[in-house]
């Protein structure tokens, strides 16, 4: 018989004890703890609608599903956006919900079909979009595919920053634009998260990178490698970059770093931004008709650039990748893929940590640590 560890009860039970109190899964702390801290979020609005509420129900595990003790948990801008009401055509029938993407911590039981994980293992990893049941929470609920073991080099709040981010830069770089060895890459807004870990993904992969972003930045993303970054507030971005690329990833979405970025590329070269407009359509005239909508003006943007410039245009959005996962993982472990923390705040401050992304006072990453 072997001998299991509760990480977080400190308390050791038997294989045997385990599965015959809890049958669905392999082993489970689930079965001692039902309930637990989460910020939940009971309607859409500013940070002061943000609740910590004590005694939140944990959902039992379906069979692919680890149960994680959650140590940090990074804000994305998707978070504050849908705490905003972003989404609402998909997010409000399902209120209340809990917020958060991005997770570190360590498992705390395992789903019965759960192969690479084991209790007590240290991991990270971040939820798709859509996800109700965020990891603002004690202990957060992932699949098997959207978590990998925790760079053993990164401390858990410099984990948390990670996955979210690089999985939609790994999505619009690797997945569709299939970036290679040579290829030039421009990144749209290469001082945020994602603009960053595309950066990075980008140079890993043996690609020449050009970044736009602001003076704070520069020192940054030419120490990752980019070979050159240009100050969008000071320098005309036309001017300063000099020939065409394979692929360019926008992340401000915005018309003019659209046009610039179509008119960089070269024919056959990938135009992807993050800011595809299904969610807000949806939530202007209803999932019926904007979601109808997004898909008429996406192929009709996809046709007109073809036809125009010879190029392919993507609204790319960020989706579990286990492999991708993987790989950031090693570049990581390895240091070569970062996002630097600029604070951190205890969960209970969850509130003063949104306020202080809304109003922009800190221009970084910013992590919500448990206890
Ligand atoms: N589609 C998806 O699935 C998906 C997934 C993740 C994120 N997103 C979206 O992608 C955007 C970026 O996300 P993030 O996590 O990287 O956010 P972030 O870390 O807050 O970064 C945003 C950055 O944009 C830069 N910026 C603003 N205006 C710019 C411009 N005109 N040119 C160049 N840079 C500019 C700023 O950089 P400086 O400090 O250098 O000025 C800022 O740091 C957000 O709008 C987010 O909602 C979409």
């Amino acid at each position: 018989m072997r001998f299991l560890r509760s990480p977080s009860i400190g308390v050791w039970f038997s294989d045997a004890n385990y599965s015959s109190l809890c049958p669905s899964m392999k082993v489970g702390l689930r079965c001692f703890v039902t309930t637990c801290r989460a910020v939940v979020l009971p309607h859409f609005g500013g940070p002061e609608v943000l609740e910590l509420r004590p005694n939140v129900n944990i959902p039992d595990l379906k069979p692919n599903e680890v149960l994680v003790r959650a140590r940090a948990v990074s804000i994305n801008p998707l978070d504050t956006r849908m705490r905003s009401g972003y989404g609402r055509s998909i997010f409000e029938p399902l209120l209340p919900l809990i917020l958060g993407r991005d997770i570190s911590g360590e498992v705390a039981a395992v789903g019965a079909s759960v192969r690479t994980l084991n209790v007590g293992q240290e991991v990270f990893g971040a939820l798709h979009p859509t996800a109700i049941r965020g990891t603002y929470a004690d202990y957060a609920i992932l699949s098997e595919d959207e978590l990998a073991p925790k760079p053993v080099s990164i401390t858990h709040v410099e984990a948390s920053a990670i996955p979210f981010a690089a999985l939609t830069a790994w999505r619009a770089l690797k997945s569709t634009a299939r970036i290679a060895d040579g290829q030039r890459v421009l990144v749209v807004g290469g001082g945020g998260a994602v603009g960053f870990a595309a950066i990075q993904l980008a140079v890993a992969a043996g690609c020449h990178v050009t970044a736009t972003c602001g003076s704070q930045s520069i020192d940054k993303i030419l120490a990752a490698g980019a070979e050159q970054a240009v100050d969008y507030i000071v320098e005309d971005i036309e001017l300063a970059i000099k020939g065409k690329f394979d692929a360019v990833l926008d992340t401000i979405g915005v018309p003019e770093t659209e046009r610039v970025g179509i008119n960089f590329l070269n024919r056959g070269g990938h135009y992807m931004t993050l800011q595809g407009e299904a969610a807000s359509l949806a939530d202007r005239y209803g999932l019926g008709v904007g979601l109808p909508i997004a898909t008429a003006i996406l192929l009709k943007k996809q046709f007109q650039y073809r036809y125009s410039h010879g190029i392919e245009y993507w609204w790319t959005y960020m989706r579990a990748d286990s492999e991708g996962l993987d790989e950031v993982r090693r570049l990581s472990e390895a240091g070569k893929l970062k996002i630097p923390v600029e604070k951190t705040f205890p969960i209970a401050q969850v509130r003063e940590a949104h306020e202080a992304k809304d109003k922009k006072q800190i221009p970084g990453k910013v992590v919500l640590e448990l206890d």
